[in-house]
């Protein structure tokens, strides 16, 4: 059997990013909250390489930290994709076989689409880079791949080099390439900076190899949208349209019914079951998961809370930080609900705020009731048993205990702990004044 070469992968990931005009380095930029290196990274462990290291600007330690456990090297000098490589050759050494080298600015190319570059690679011994292209509509601004007669590639042609005629062509570089590690360091000895942008291009490895009769094979990706680079904010939000309709396609073919993809803010992290049904405008922050069986009314925000099966949630609720939604709870309109556990089948179904408490189960949190959980300084928490019946408008000062089965009347404010079975309520006695409000009106000389 013939031992399948191993794999090496390099991501040049030094560019400073000028073009998104921000203070964090470009790869740091996240996509549905996960950096844009963390997606490579994601890729790139599915290739399960040999060994991997990323190509850092100096003081990058964020993005050194982002990519552990896997290495970063130091290009020195910005000055182009071809030093960048070059950069990493001390991170190859006793390396034989394929080095795969991925931009960490197209963050969404997937394993398949690199395991295309690589076949292509081995399509014949004479073969000794692959680079993956891909057919755009229109090519600006990338580098353009030039084609010889017979399909392999002659040379690329960056935007800002290319002749009015070259710049037709529209099959164009994503950035991926594959290079056999034997040849690599004589190759990247010859670049040179005689180009428009004065910079050392990777992109012209292909010429210099073919120059001693190696060739160049490429790999055409299947379509534009796993391959896109990003360089500015406009493009790092296309790409996160991509990634958000990709992921809730994904959400789609495992059984959950999304009514409209395109308002549904899902992130990298976002767990949901099968079963569940989303409707328009939800969005999820980080840490979200939602069990099978529920139901997400529209327009709802969530972040670092678990949803329990056959619960019912919305319109218009927000759960934040360690929100879990026991079974078949609900949880309705204008509710807030915050570092708290909510017992199965308990309701807070209408204009509330439940913070730092525990619920427990089959409780009617009614409309407007509230936990006070905050003092000025110090948040404490609240304690609510079985079965209990909180009326509405009640406060309940914390920190405070209501055991199972209490009813607490509607309009209390209650300091004190309240014991198992009892009603507790504070409410002013009623003052009643019959014919007030029809003598005010005849002192006002009004009608109504
Ligand atoms: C590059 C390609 C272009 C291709 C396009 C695809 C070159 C010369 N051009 O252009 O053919 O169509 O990508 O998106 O390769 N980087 C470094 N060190 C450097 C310069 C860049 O590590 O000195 C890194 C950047 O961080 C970035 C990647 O290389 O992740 C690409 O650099 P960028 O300047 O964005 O190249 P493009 O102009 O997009
Ligand atoms: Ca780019």
């Amino acid at each position: 059997m013939i031992k399948t070469p191993e794999i090496a992968v390099v991501i040049l990931a030094a560019g400073k990013g000028t073009r998104m005009k921000s203070d964090m380095p470009k790869v740091m930029h996240p996509l549905l909250g996960l950096p844009m290196i963390n997606w490579i990274l994601k890729t790139v462990e599915g290739l399960t390489p040999e060994r991997v290291v990323v190509v850092v600007g100096e003081g990058m330690d964020d993005l050194c930290a982002a990519c552990a456990p896997h290495s970063t090297i130091v290009q020195k000098v910005q000055n182009g994709t071809g030093s960048a490589l070059q950069a990493a050759i001390p991170a190859l050494d006793g390396f034989v076989g394929d080095v795969v080298v991925l931009l960490g600015d197209t963050p969404l190319i997937t394993v398949d689409t690199v395991q295309k570059l690589i076949s292509a690679r081995h399509a014949d011994l004479n073969t000794g880079i692959s680079v993956l292209g891909v057919e755009l509509d229109d090519p600006t601004g990338y580098g353009r791949l030039l084609l010889n007669d017979d399909g392999t590639l002659h040379a690329i042609r960056e935007q800002k080099d290319a002749s009015d005629k070259e710049k037709l062509v529209r099959i164009v570089n994503t950035g991926a390439f594959c290079l056999d590690s034997i040849g690599l360091n004589d190759w990247l000895a010859q670049l040179d900076n005689s180009n428009a942008q004065g910079e050392y291009y990777i992109t012209d490895l292909p010429e210099i190899a073919g120059r001693a009769q190696v060739k160049t094979r490429i790999a055409l990706a299947a379509n534009d949208t796993e391959v896109r680079g990003c360089n500015t904010r406009v493009d790092l939000n296309n790409l996160e349209h991509v990634a958000r309709r990709k992921m809730c396609e994904n959400f789609i073919t495992n059984g959950v019914q999304i009514i409209d993809p395109a308002t549904t803010y899902v992130h990298h992290d976002t767990k949901i079951a099968a079963g569940v049904i989303i409707e328009p405008n939800v969005f999820f922050g980080k840490k979200v998961s939602v069990e099978a069986g529920v139901h997400i009314k529209a327009f709802c925000h969530f972040e670092d809370a678990s949803i329990g099966e056959g619960v019912t949630i919305g319109p218009f609720a927000r759960l934040r930080p360690g929100a879990n939604i026991g079974k078949n709870a609900r949880i309705g309109n204008y509710v807030e609900v915050k570092n708290s556990n909510i017992g199965e089948g308990s309701k807070v179904n209408h204009f509330g705020y439940v913070g730092d408490c525990d619920m427990g189960e089959n409780v009617n949190f009614s409309c407007g009731a509230i936990t006070v959980n905050y003092d000025g300084f110090d948040k404490h928490r609240t304690v609510i048993g079985d079965n209990v019946m909180v009326g509405s408008n009640v406060n309940l000062v914390a920190p405070v205990t209501i055991g199972d089965g209490a009813f607490i009347a509607a309009g209390s404010t209650m300091t004190k702990d309240v014991p198992a079975d009892a009603l507790s309520m504070t409410r002013p006695e009623t003052d009643m004044r019959e014919g007030w409000a029809a003598k005010f009106r005849k002192i006002k000389g009004r009608k109504k």
